[in-house]
């Protein structure tokens, strides 16, 4: 039987971040509400040369190492965060990546559920095209006011994923639950920076999304939680997506999950999110690499259960069978590599670059250089921007 999934996956997050302490230090809180409270550890901070295309290009870019890019005729860009309100993230991407003329490129976007909205655009367009890989991007820069309740659950980073048939990471599974419902939890206008977010209404309709989504997907699938080997969610913050399965476990009918359960079923999912903060539309595959990275079992042939929740709102609960050999082709010793190299800010220095924000004069703006990815954008000129590969 043919399968159809998640063929290679690669996470970049920026190489800067401020620790959660130091916030609360500044805002006059207890560190705890942040580290207990949210689950929150450190966000990741972009410097001013670096933005999500060049976030997604840098995950993308060990995936294009192996990888021939004339395979590659689709390539989605899931993101909050959009550049331009006319011009694809998907084609500046396109452009940096060398990807060939014969590609169907565009941007998808719906909050958070963006990343998974392209993965299933993709999935049925892989079938259809054996031959033939889809590159999905998912990359944001999650941005509150200072000051705000949103403010410690901001966070950056991107997904890239190679998607084809016969995957050799996860092959998902047809059965979805979904639920789509207009309402105003979180959202960014166009002529806002920050997102808009009322926090504690979001965290009830992602429960009403989840609990709905979860029924479906049992009605379709007749599995039930113990048919799932591990649980991937939507991480906001990572003590969200706890909450979150509790609830799950109450709805099917487990009424008390202990503490090593819970580690068990999702602790390893939670390790990268916790100290990058919030990637929007890459959060739930960030967990997922956090998943497959850092579970020392092998849990090939097993099943992963996984949760999208974009606000506004997009709910989907769906399931991926882990491939034989998954863990020969993850990318686990550079994503550790990333995260373990990264610069700590002072609270100033966070606020200078939340403060810098981009030019929009029109002029010639040249960006000092930072640490980045293998790709940083060097300016803007005549309300372009430049970008430039630094290999
Ligand atoms: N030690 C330990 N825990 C503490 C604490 C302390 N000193 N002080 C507070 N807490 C706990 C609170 O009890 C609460 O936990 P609970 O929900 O389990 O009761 C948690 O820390 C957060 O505190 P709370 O007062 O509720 O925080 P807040 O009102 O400042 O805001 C959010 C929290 C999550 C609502 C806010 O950060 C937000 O809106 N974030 C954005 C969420 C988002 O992105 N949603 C959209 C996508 S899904």
């Amino acid at each position: 039987m043919t399968t159809v999934g998640i063929d290679l996956i690669s996470f970049y997050t920026p190489q800067y971040f401020l620790d959660l302490k130091t916030l609360a230090e500044k805002r006059g809180v207890d560190f705890n509400k942040f580290y207990t409270g949210l689950g929150q550890e450190k966000m990741a901070i972009p410097p001013p040369d670096e933005d999500i295309v060049t976030m997604a290009a840098s995950a993308a870019r060990p995936i294009l190492d192996q990888t021939d890019p004339s395979e590659i005729e689709l390539l989605l860009f899931g993101t909050e965060s959009g550049v331009d309100q006319s011009k694809a993230a998907a084609m500046f991407a396109h452009g940096l990546l060398k990807l060939p003329t014969r590609c169907r490129g565009f941007e998808v976007k719906e909050a958070c559920y963006a990343g998974t909205a392209a993965l299933q655009l993709a999935i049925p367009w892989a079938l259809r095209n054996p031959g033939k890989k889809a590159l999905i991007l998912a990359s944001d820069i999650a941005r509150y006011d200072l000051n705000s309740p949103g403010e410690p659950t901001q966070g950056a980073g991107a997904i890239a994923m190679l998607v084809g048939v016969n995957p050799r990471i996860m092959a998902i599974e047809p059965e979805s639950g979904l639920y789509a419902s207009d309402v105003m939890d979180f959202w960014r206008p166009n002529y806002r920076d920050e997102a808009v977010v009322d926090g504690k209404y979001s965290m009830r309709v992602y429960i009403a999304a989840l609990e709905e989504a979860w029924r479906q997907y049992h009605a379709l699938s007749g599995r039930g939680l113990a048919d799932m080997a591990r649980f991937c969610y939507h991480l906001p913050f990572t003590k969200m997506a706890e909450k979150a399965h509790v609830r799950l476990a109450k709805t099917a009918g487990v009424a008390n999950l202990s503490p090593e359960d819970m580690e068990h079923q999702m602790g390893e999912s939670l390790h990268y999110n916790r100290i990058t903060g919030n990637t929007y539309a890459a959060s739930l595959y960030e967990g997922l690499c956090s998943l497959l990275d850092n579970c020392t079992k092998d849990l090939a042939g097993k099943r992963v259960a996984l949760f999208s929740y974009g606000s506004g709102c997009m709910g989907e609960f769906f399931s991926g069978i882990l491939q034989a050999d998954y863990r020969k082709h993850l990318y686990s010793a550079a994503h550790k590599n990333l995260l373990d190299n990264r610069t700590e800010l002072t609270y100033q220095q966070y606020e200078d670059v939340f403060q810098l924000g981009c030019p929009t004069d029109g002029g010639d703006h040249t960006f000092a250089q930072y640490r980045t990815g293998v790709y940083r954008m060097k300016g803007i000129s005549q309300h372009k921007r430049l970008y430039e590969a630094l290999t």
